[in-house]
């Protein structure tokens, strides 16, 4: 169990809990005691947080939820709130220390065993434990804090003051791990194969021989849901795929192809000309997003409607939409992520969500674990409105198409170069720009077209990806000779931010 103090990292931690094979949840620290009883998780890591432990308003951690005989290992602000709960002492040093830092470990503790005795860690916290609580030793130091880890191996508790979680720190998983399975006694039960076999004997349980519905975007959290759902209960599972025209070249036919083969009732709304004809004359890029969220959802409920009422709503919602911040109870939702909120008019008696535990990269291993193929599973992010704000201003089906041609030569020219996993997300963009050019002996006057690559880990910020000129080039020369409509071709070099990844 993760105890959330509001720190950056805290999804980071669970997720290398589970790299290590180690199922974990992320819960707020002031549901620590409820959880323990209700998980009884043979361990609990507390995160860092942004306070500093004697202000008015900083958490505390409970002290009795040290007292239980779980191991207990605290990070950055979590080694600080065991210490402050146990009665040690914390200071605020005149120099900060931050960042890469030189440690010193004592390799006879069970969290540095095995380990080299010296090595960078990554602090990012000013204050450290001056104190140490009674029966507590420390373990590893810097230049200016003697206090970089702690222990009380009897008592099975454990501090370290940098963060092993993140890649800075040298050996920082090694240690996570250390504590996992020489601490806590992990047994490392955690993967796909049997999440797959769990998740399913769930589903058909809870489903029983009642029906479900299921809005398939063609993204991998509702792929990969729909294909859990397929052999949890094969036909009992309508999946309707609302092809909006606005997708990439051939995606509706591979979504299409996806699926063929399952046992599914797999319905596909071809609404590419509906989606059209609202859009039309439209420019603004909230107003395009907006008409495209909602008419998503009237084509799914005419659909739906067919079938008359169906017991369950099946939705892609990930862990990371649901873990609550460990300083707010509100659940954490990036509704632009949501292709359009919740259908109004679709009778349904309860909404299942059987992707809500897993992470992205713990989702797509789930998808290749259910056979998907890695087009599918593997698709890098794309906004629920699709091209429609790709194509910057009004929408038509020329410059739709004009588009989706030209972003194929960019993601063909990209794979073929090895860039396709390095580069978080590529696309081309159909700028409402038409410059002078020349072809031959004539003169054009034709689009402009931009190409963007970011790399990124939260989509939150981004820097613009160092494609090598040679591939540029190649994406140029092809798109100008191969896609009619098109006279110039540039690349965005602006991160974000200040600017949006999208250009709309
Ligand atoms: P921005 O442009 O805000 O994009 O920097 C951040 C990430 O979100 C995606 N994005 C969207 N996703 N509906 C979505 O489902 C949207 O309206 C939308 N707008 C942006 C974008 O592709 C990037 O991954």
């Amino acid at each position: 169990m993760i105890l959330d103090f509001g720190g950056q990292y805290n999804q980071l931690i669970a997720r290398r809990v589970r790299e290590q094979g180690v199922y974990c949840e992320v819960w707020p620290y002031h549901r620590a005691m409820e959880k323990l009883a209700e998980l009884r998780p043979i361990g609990v890591i507390l995160t860092g947080g942004p306070n500093s432990i004697y202000r008015e308003d900083s958490p505390h951690l409970d002290p009795e939820a040290l007292r239980q005989g779980v191991p207990v290992l605290g990070i950055c602000y979590g080694i600080q709130a065991m210490a402050y709960a146990l009665g040690g002492h914390i200071t605020t040093p005149e120099t900060q220390e931050y960042g890469k830092t030189e440690t010193w470990f004592d390799t006879a503790s069970l969290l540095f065993r095995d380990l080299p005795a010296n090595g960078v860690s990554w602090m990012s916290h000013t204050d450290y434990v001056d104190q140490l609580p009674e029966g507590f030793r420390s373990t590893a130091r810097t230049a200016s804090t003697p206090v970089a880890a702690m222990e009380c191996p009897e008592c099975g508790l454990y501090g370290l003051q940098f963060h092993p979680e993140v890649l800075h720190t040298e050996n920082g998983s090694a240690m996570l791990k250390n504590f996992l399975y020489r601490v806590c006694g992990a047994k490392g039960d955690w993967t796909m194969e049997d999440y797959a076999k769990t998740a399913v004997a769930a589903l058909r349980e809870k489903i029983g021989d009642k029906q479900v519905l299921l809005a398939l975007s063609g993204g991998v959290d509702s792929s990969v849901c729909a294909a859990l759902l397929s052999r949890a209960v094969g036909d009992r599972l309508t999946a309707i795929f609302v092809d909006t025209g606005l997708m990439r070249k051939n995606e509706g036919d591979e979504v299409e192809a996806a699926f063929a083969g399952m046992p599914i009732r797999f319905v596909r709304v071809n609404a590419g000309e509906r989606f059209l004809s609202r859009l039309k004359g439209v420019e603004e890029p909230e107003r395009k997003r907006k008409i495209i969220g909602e008419e998503f959802i009237r084509v799914f409920e005419a659909e739906a409607k067919k079938l008359g009422r169906v017991d369950f709503l099946a939705q892609g919602t990930i862990y990371p939409d649901v873990i609550e911040s460990g300083l707010g109870d509100a659940a954490v939702i990036k509704s632009h992520h949501n292709v359009g909120g919740l259908p109004d008019y679709v009778d349904f008696r309860e909404i299942i969500e059987p992707l809500r535990l897993l992470f992205k990269d713990e989702t797509r291993a789930l998808g290749l674990e259910l056979g998907l193929p890695e087009y599918l599973v593997r698709r890098q992010p794309f906004p629920g409105p699709g091209l429609g704000i790709r194509v910057l201003g009004e929408v038509t089906a020329e410059k739709v198409r004009v588009l989706q041609d030209a972003d194929a030569i960019f993601r063909e020219e990209m794979a073929k170069a090895g860039l396709d996993r390095k580069v978080d997300q590529y696309f081309a963009v159909l700028t409402g720009t038409r410059t002078v050019g020349v072809m031959g002996d004539g003169r054009t006057y034709d689009y402009t077209l931009a190409l963007r690559g970011v790399t990124t880990t939260d989509f939150m910020t981004a820097d613009w990806a160092r494609i090598p000129y040679e591939v540029l080039e190649r994406c140029s020369g092809r798109i100008i000779n191969e896609v009619r409509g098109v006279n110039r071709v540039v690349y965005d070099v602006t991160s974000k931010p200040p600017a949006t990844i999208e250009w709309e």
